[in-house]
């Protein structure tokens, strides 16, 4: 089947090893004593239910040869109490290991998210985001069982082995070491199985990712989709990803099931050696009662000898999906506090780029040796053609990437110098993609801020002209907006956006495109509550129409990377420079419709 570009398998970085089973250890530590007391219990319950059959062996051949009722009877009942043990402990052990294996994903997962909340822009970037979205989800679940069910049995299946290879000396040597001659057989197959089967269930985690990122993918964009009736399309793209998954699955699934076999052959050759040589001995220091109980003995060696092998297939399941955790988990923030970072002490709001050059991708340069000073106060415009690099000269004064090199300085402190939590809460940022949190407008409002009160909210959205809007809506504030804002217009959804920014009250205020999809008379109207707003404070603002931009304190065009030219909108229109040519041919279109 061809392939295509969606199913392309991520490489992995970290290869399996010991280490990784030493750092899932650290999450079962918290657990400790309750797995320890889990395994005791357990080890309880099995050492009872092994003295079974030693009870009906004292039975069979002392209390009914010698007729002796009053001994049987308490054989009986001391018969009956093991199986109730038994089963009392298998309650405990259900209960115990559910939750512990819940609390033990839990926590992973916690971690695993916080981690995702450090990591840059820069990450995030680089990846569809339904393969990160399936680590914290699906692979973390996958782990569940074998954390707290998978240990528990662990333990005490490797006790239970020993209680009964205890029992099988101590009825006969000879036929006990028959019966563990199958063991070093099993673990030579399970150990050349080993390498396939890994290889296999990493291939299957490749595809749930890949499948994941499609999946994701084709949601968001449902409705591109649908415009231009892709369906027929992506529903083939879809059913190849799906079809290589199930393929990946069964193969992985064809390698588990043949350990299975090699194990259940292997216990009934043993069995049938025990069979046969106890009947061959019989009178030749076996009793008729040794023979039974020895048989119920090997019939229960293997259950533990199964279960451990089960344990094993599903330990080489989860590896593949433990280094992908891991994996995640040991992404380094590119962009991340330096060890000795100080509090960015309150702004004043001068910012100052010393020969910043700065790459997304190394060696494709986007900004070149950009130099300049903001005073506290100015109000900057950025101007300058799609792509030219105005959103990520703004990006760089919140941080969101690193310099490549040169260096920015806001109140003369280089960003690197200071936490990344007391840089960005004195900056109001309203990115050039808009993005609107499922819940009610107010919260949206408010999320820059939280203890801001509700005046406080209006008054921002009455500054920005969204008040308007807002309280035409069914429940006003307390309107519910979807995930992704998807019930509002693109420019409500920019208001909202936009008096998020200005709530957090900040002392540097970055605009990116903030009224670009606004009507010209509500931009207008924005213009004027704006003006008012932006005394004292520091602000960057990107936008298309010359309007906005003409009162700003300072003009920047950029392009290629670059400052071409800054001055007043009279400075540069009489310059008749690039900022003339861009101004005039606005003006003209604006004046031909
Ligand atoms: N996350 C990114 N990864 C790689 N390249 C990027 C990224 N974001 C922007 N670019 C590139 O950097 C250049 C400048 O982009 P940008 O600053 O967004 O331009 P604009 O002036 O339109 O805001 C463009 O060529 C764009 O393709
Ligand atoms: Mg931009």
């Amino acid at each position: 089947m061809a392939r295509n570009k969606y199913d392309v398998d991520e490489e992995l970085d970290i290869e399996f090893n010991f280490d990784q089973v030493r750092r899932l250890l650290k999450y079962i530590k918290p657990y400790k004593k309750r797995l320890f007391l889990t395994v005791i219990v357990m080890l309880v319950a099995s050492f009872t239910a092994f003295t079974g059959p030693y009870l009906i062996k004292i039975a069979l051949d002392e209390a009914i040869p010698k007729r002796d009722l009053s001994q049987l009877i308490l054989l009986t009942l001391l018969y009956i109490g093991t199986l109730l043990i038994n089963a009392l402990g298998l309650r405990y052990r259900l209960s115990s290991t559910a939750e512990m294996g819940q609390s033990i994903i839990q926590n992973l997962r916690r971690d695993l998210f916080t981690h995702l909340q450090r990591l840059p822009f820069a990450f995030y970037d680089s990846r569809p985001h339904g393969k990160i979205l399936v680590r914290v989800v699906n692979y973390i679940n996958t782990l569940s069982d074998l954390l707290s069910n998978g240990l528990i049995n662990l333990i005490t299946d490797l006790f239970t082995l020993m209680i009964i290879a205890f029992f099988m000396l101590l009825l006969d040597l000879r036929l006990a070491l028959i019966s563990l001659a199958g063991l070093p057989v099993l673990f030579a197959a399970l150990f050349l199985l080993k390498n396939i089967q890994r290889r296999l269930w990493q291939k299957v985690s490749r595809k749930q990712s890949n499948m994941n990122a499609y999946v994701h993918e084709s949601i968001n964009g449902m409705k591109v989709t649908q415009s231009f009736a892709r369906e027929k399309e992506n529903f083939a793209t879809f059913a190849t990803i799906n079809q290589s998954y199930r393929q990946a699955w069964m193969k992985a699934i064809i390698s588990l099931i043949l350990v299975n076999p090699i194990a259940e052959n292997l216990s009934v050759l043993v069995i049938a050696a025990v069979y046969l040589a106890g009947v061959a001995w019989l009178n030749q220091g076996i009793s008729v009662g040794v023979l039974i109980a020895f048989l119920s003995y090997i019939s229960s060696f293997w259950l533990p000898i199964f279960n451990l092998t089960n344990f094993y297939n599903s330990l080489i399941n989860a590896a593949a999906y433990i280094e992908r955790i891991f994996e995640t988990m040991d992404e380094k923030p590119s962009v991340a506090d330096a060890p000795d970072a100080k509090l960015m002490p309150p702004i004043r709001g001068q910012i100052e780029f010393v020969d910043v050059c700065f790459a997304y991708e190394e060696g494709q340069e986007v900004l070149h040796n950009v130099s300049f000073q903001v005073n506290p106060g100015e109000t900057i415009a950025l101007v300058g053609p799609t792509g030219a690099g105005k959103t990520t000269i703004v990006n760089l004064i919140s941080r969101f990437y690193d310099v490549t090199s040169g260096k920015v300085l806001i109140d003369g402190i280089d960003l690197r110098e200071v936490t990344l939590q007391s840089l960005r809460s004195q900056m109001g940022v309203m990115l050039q993609d808009t993005f609107i949190f499922s819940g009610t407008i107010i919260d949206n409002i408010r999320y820059s801020r939280l203890d801001a009160s509700d005046e406080e909210v209006i008054a921002a959205a009455r500054a920005v002209c969204a008040h308007d809007f807002i309280v035409n809506m069914e429940k006003g504030y307390y309107t519910e907006v979807n995930e992704r804002g998807s019930r509002l217009s693109v420019g409500e959804r920019q208001l909202i956006s936009f008096a998020r920014a200005l709530l957090a009250d900040p002392r540097i205020l970055i605009l990116d495109e903030a009224t670009s999809s606004i009507d010209t008379e509500t931009e207008l109207l924005v213009q004027q509550g704006l003006a008012k707003l932006l005394v004292n404070r520091t602000s960057f603002i990107i936008a298309h129409r010359l309007s906005t931009i003409k009162n700003a304190d300072r003009i920047m065009y950029i392009d290629d990377g670059g400052i071409v030219e800054a001055g007043t909108h009279e400075t540069l229109m009489n310059k008749k420079g690039a900022y003339y040519r861009l101004y005039m041919s606005q003006y003209q279109f604006l004046r031909a419709i």
